[in-house]
């Protein structure tokens, strides 16, 4: 599967949170110590935009009802069990790019 561009490295500045469409759905994408990551930006709970929430560390949190997701895994640090899809992201020639995480 191959990477797809989401945006210029240097629109996502550290502690940024970003919602960027690409390939027909929207990416939560932020930086966290210098590293970009990418996670579903629909909160499995009631559909809150996660690109729209407070991100603390590794945690992003919904800002409906503040469901909580590492950004590295999409796995919710609150509440335990819940999760959304997680993307492989790299950085390349100044463009930050992303790919499904194969299972
Ligand atoms: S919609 Fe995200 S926590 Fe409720």
């Amino acid at each position: 599967m191959n990477f797809v561009d989401l945006l210029a490295s240097s629109e996502l500045t550290e502690g940024a949170r970003v919602v960027v469409r690409a390939e027909g759905r929207e990416l939560a994408v932020v930086r966290v110590d210098g590293i970009a990551y990418a996670i579903d930006n629909v909160c499995p709970h009631h559909h809150g935009e996660l690109g729209r929430g407070d991100l603390q560390g590794h945690h992003l949190y919904c800002p409906l009802h503040a469901w909580c997701f590492d950004v590295r895994d999409g796995k919710a640090f609150f509440p335990q069990g819940a999760r959304v899809e997680c993307f492989e992201v790299k950085e390349e020639g100044g463009r930050v790019l992303a790919r499904r995480m194969l299972k």
